[in-house]
């Protein structure tokens, strides 16, 4: 049986090139929960559309890397130095993402980006015409195009204006957030105009969704109706389509002998100490400064848990030409080396933290034997690392404290202990009651949470998706 086609566009490919001579590329893994979910869905005949994350201002360089991307399924975006600047660095992340995620510029930040507001958005209209441009070349009839995040706002529209009977799909994988803070923006119509061209448009949580139509139906004047968005006959199907990630890919790592390995030279070197891990991009949603204070916080309130625990913390550096994102990590550092110097022994620290990413076999092994998982995002789409920590604890039952701005908390609300990562008081609580808890509790919690990663997976969310885009599809043409 055929598979159909699935035209999958993203800002960022699943593979970031890095040039290694004046032909030749070598390409690592990009991190972020869109790529990892993306890459658990098999069910479709798939091709990546989108930008393998360097500049190539030279032909031979663009000839090779297209082809060694090509083995990967991947068609690369290419975007020269000064669109990144003002599309990747500038709209999107300093605009974009930080609106999404309820958080506000730095003051001294503000006039400076109200100021270069227009130019970066027309670049980023640039850009997405240019994402547009290398779908077109790749489009087959009867491919399903699926777009992703907030990068990509714009694409559905100059895709419809392209070939109107393409089906068109947008994801978007952070929070949507309410239509108050939402119509603050400048270009605000203009981006949900494009997004509604989109057939099918969907978030992680019925939340994100209610805001998007209430975003509509306020700034628009659409009408919101219980399968999303109508302007003169016109429906765009708007809904909910939580996601998740490919569980039977950890459980299965969790055999390997090289896992396991790895699991045994951790055991050994935290040996008499339980294990809190946080693994988060180096990212300002992520709440890391307000989990290292509430972390010090319960040392400081609990002396003779002092030499018995410590805390490791993965933070992979993202987008470090975004100045905010160079005083995050700063800022990190000095708080990390205020509490190993105020509570470290001379054999001993409280808190590892690394500024790397790690390979998927070492962050497997790190799941597996961790105690707490504590996750403390101020916002976040879904979060997937909670689901991964879960898939890996069948042996050890360790607890997830999570924070309740998180989607994950819509799903796995009932198995983890829910916090306000802004009240560090109800954090350090949280930690203590975890350290502490039962086996039978954590058992039961574990449960909760277990059944629910493994059933809701990356899968049925792709599946569910483009079955829904299609189906809208067929709805349409019936209704003219
Ligand atoms: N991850 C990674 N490299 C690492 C550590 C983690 O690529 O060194 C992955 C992790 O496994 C997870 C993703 O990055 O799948 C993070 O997704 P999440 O939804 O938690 O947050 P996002 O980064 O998308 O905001
Ligand atoms: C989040 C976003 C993704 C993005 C990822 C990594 O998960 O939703 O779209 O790819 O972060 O960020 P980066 O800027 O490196 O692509």
């Amino acid at each position: 049986q055929h598979k159909q086609r699935l035209l999958v566009v993203a800002n960022r490919l699943p593979v970031s090139a890095v040039r290694r001579a004046e032909d030749s590329w070598s390409l690592d893994i990009s991190a972020g929960g869109l790529v990892s979910a993306l890459l658990g869905v098999k069910e479709f005949e798939t091709r990546w559309i989108g930008w393998a994350g360097v500049n190539v201002p030279d032909e031979t360089g663009q000839r090779a890397l297209a082809k060694a991307l090509a083995e990967k399924r991947c068609i690369p975006v290419f975007l020269d130095e000064e669109i990144v600047h003002q599309y990747y660095n500038g709209y999107c992340n300093n605009v974009l993402w930080p609106l999404f995620h309820y958080l506000g510029l730095p003051q001294e930040d503000r006039l400076a980006t109200t100021r270069s507001f227009q130019s970066q958005f027309d670049a980023y209209k640039r850009a997405n015409q240019m994402f547009a441009d290398v779908v077109s070349q790749h489009y087959e009839e009867g491919d399903v195009v699926w777009c992703h995040d907030y990068h990509l706002m714009f694409l559905p529209k100059c895709l419809k204006d392209y070939n109107h009977k393409m089906k068109v799909g947008w994801f978007l994988h952070t929070p949507f957030p309410s239509s108050e803070i939402y119509r603050t923006l400048p270009s605000r119509s203009e981006l949900l105009r494009s997004v509604l061209a989109a057939d099918v448009v969907g978030f992680h949580t019925y939340d994100y969704a209610r805001h998007f139509v209430s975003a509509c139906t306020r700034i628009l004047g659409f009408e919101g109706t219980p399968e999303g968005v109508e302007d003169q006959g016109k429906l765009t199907r708007v809904a909910a389509f939580p996601i998740g990630i490919d569980s039977d890919r950890f459980t299965r790592a969790l055999e390997l002998p090289q896992v396991q390995n790895h699991v045994r030279d951790l055991r050994e070197r935290f040996a008499g100490r339980k294990v809190m891990l946080g693994v988060d991009r180096l990212d300002m949603i992520k709440g890391i400064p307000q989990k290292i204070l509430a972390f010090e916080k319960f040392l400081e309130e609990n002396p003779s848990w002092r030499d018995k625990v410590v805390l490791l913390q993965i933070a992979v550096p993202t987008r470090t030409d975004v100045p905010e994102y160079q005083k995050l990590t700063s800022q990190v550092h000095e708080i990390v080396g205020r509490i190993n110097g105020r509570f470290g022994t001379l054999t001993a620290v409280p808190i590892h933290h690394l500024d790397r990413s790690l390979d998927f076999h070492a962050l497997c092994a790190l799941y597996a034997v961790t105690d707490v998982a504590l996750i403390t995002s101020l916002r976040d789409g879904m979060n997937l690392v909670s689901y991964e920590f879960v898939a890996c604890q069948e042996q050890k039952k360790g607890v997830l404290i999570l924070s309740e701005f998180a989607g994950a908390a819509q799903s796995l609300g009932a198995g983890a202990l829910l916090v306000n990562p802004w009240n560090i008081t109800e954090v350090a609580n949280s930690i203590g009651y975890a350290l502490n808890m039962s086996p039978d509790e954590r058992e039961k919690r574990h449960r909760h949470n277990f059944a629910h990663v493994t059933t809701h997976t990356a899968q049925i969310w792709a599946e569910t998706f483009v079955s829904e885009l299609n189906d809208t599809v067929v709805e349409a043409q019936l209704r003219t």
